[in-house]
């Protein structure tokens, strides 16, 4: 079948497989490819999750990190950048506002740190939300790679979700956005990711788009992989430069910023149809690539957004990548006008539901009990 016959047979709710070289071929296509795709994202998004948009509050807790991707400014060879650790009670008075806003789910965000001080805090967050408002919050966490006993700590404490991206599926290009050092292993990502799902977290991920050297098969088979594995949940953004990174020297090999984005929302209408009761973010580099990138976004097939709640000091210190912007705001008036953008393409603001994905709720994972090694560990199956 054509790939526009499957685009359209998906549109009308029929059945079409679209497998690896349907997908490389679309990400590949001319712009006339975009309205048949996203037609077909958005008719799977209204017959699943429907015009619901969810919000995320996100605190940037610290900007301080272990590791050194290249492609990062925190990453910890990025000398010149001021590290901050937000304390206990600014990161509950950020969250606070949040609550008072309406907002019934936040997103802690760090950079990746192993020692106890930080995972204590997490710790003491989650708890302190947990017996705040129980079961009519939904904290996220999103610190990188934690070992297995970190994770049991913090679920117990009251975490639901976690965001641990992949970056890529493909281990030879994650082997060339990261040093070789001992730190960047790419089976050890997935295998956290895996430690996740088996510890009963509803588990989030997501790949960088048009880095240099990433090929549309390479897309396709991260669309596969996060199909394959079973995500709850998707964050994908452009890759965007940092003159701060190794990778800067290398940007004139990555599609242009516009192609980025085109592949960004392209490869958010093809997640959609392929897994269409995830939630599925329109990122900030996103955003910060395109003005309209939120109803790009969600007309491309996200359901989520996610407003920065971090104190506007810190803001421009979490700096991943260059042009983020830093607007003072109050989050009502954020999400006011978030929502008069999302009503004006006919989606609704929701901040006030927690947002668990369908896909979650739907299939719970089998949970192993903590001190039950081995339950999958040692297969070699991604799933
Ligand atoms: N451009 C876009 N996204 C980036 N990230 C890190 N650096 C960049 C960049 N230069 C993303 C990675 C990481 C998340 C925290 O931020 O995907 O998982
Ligand atoms: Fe640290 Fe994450 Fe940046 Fe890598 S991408 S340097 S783990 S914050």
């Amino acid at each position: 079948m054509l790939l526009e016959e499957g685009l359209a047979v998906i549109e009308g709710g029929g059945e079409a497989v679209l497998g690896r070289d349907d997908l490389a071929d679309c990400l590949r296509r001319g712009p006339s490819v975009d309205e048949p795709l996203f037609r077909a994202a958005s008719a799977v998004l209204s017959r699943t999750v429907g015009p619901w948009v969810f919000v995320r509050g996100i605190v940037e807790m610290t900007n301080a990190c272990r590791k050194n991707c290249y492609y990062c400014g925190l990453r910890s060879d990025h000398s010149a950048l001021p590290r901050y650790s937000m304390p206990f009670e600014e990161i509950a008075a950020a969250i606070e506002s949040g609550w008072a806003a309406g907002l019934r789910s936040f997103l802690l965000q760090s950079g990746e740190l192993l020692g106890e001080p930080h995972i204590a805090l997490v710790e003491k967050v989650l708890r302190w939300a947990d017996e705040s408002w129980g079961d009519s919050v939904r904290m996220v966490l999103s610190t990188g790679e934690l070992p297995r006993a970190a994770l049991e700590r913090l679920k117990a404490a009251g975490g639901g979700r976690y965001l641990l991206r992949i970056e890529t599926s493909d281990p030879v290009l994650y082997a060339k956005l990261h040093p070789r050092d001992g730190l960047h292993r790419f089976e050890e990502r997935i295998q956290c990711l895996r430690n996740l799902r088996k510890g009963g977290w509803q588990a989030g991920s997501g790949v960088l788009i048009g880095v240099p050297w990433q090929t549309e098969e390479s897309l396709a088979g991260d669309l596969l992989f996060l199909r394959d594995f079973g995500i709850d949940m998707c964050g994908m953004g452009p890759w965007i430069e940092h003159s701060g990174t190794p990778l800067y020297a290398s940007r004139h090999e990555a599609p242009s910023r516009e192609r980025r984005v085109s592949l960004t929302l392209r490869m958010i209408a093809l997640l959609r149809i392929l897994m269409p009761d995830i939630n599925l973010s329109a990122t900030t580099a996103l955003q910060t690539l395109t003005p309209t990138g939120l109803e790009r976004g969600l007309a491309a097939g996200a359901n989520v957004f996610m407003p920065n709640l971090t104190p506007t000091r810190y803001r421009l210190d979490y700096n991943l990548y260059e042009g983020k912007t830093v607007v003072p705001d109050r989050i009502e008036d954020v999400l006011d006008r978030m929502s008069a953008r999302c009503a004006a393409m006919g989606r609704t603001v929701v901040p006030g539901e927690v947002g668990d994905p369908l896909h979650f709720t739907k299939a719970p994972p089998v949970y192993s009990p903590p001190g039950e090694e081995g339950v999958g560990d040692h297969d070699d199956q991604v799933h």
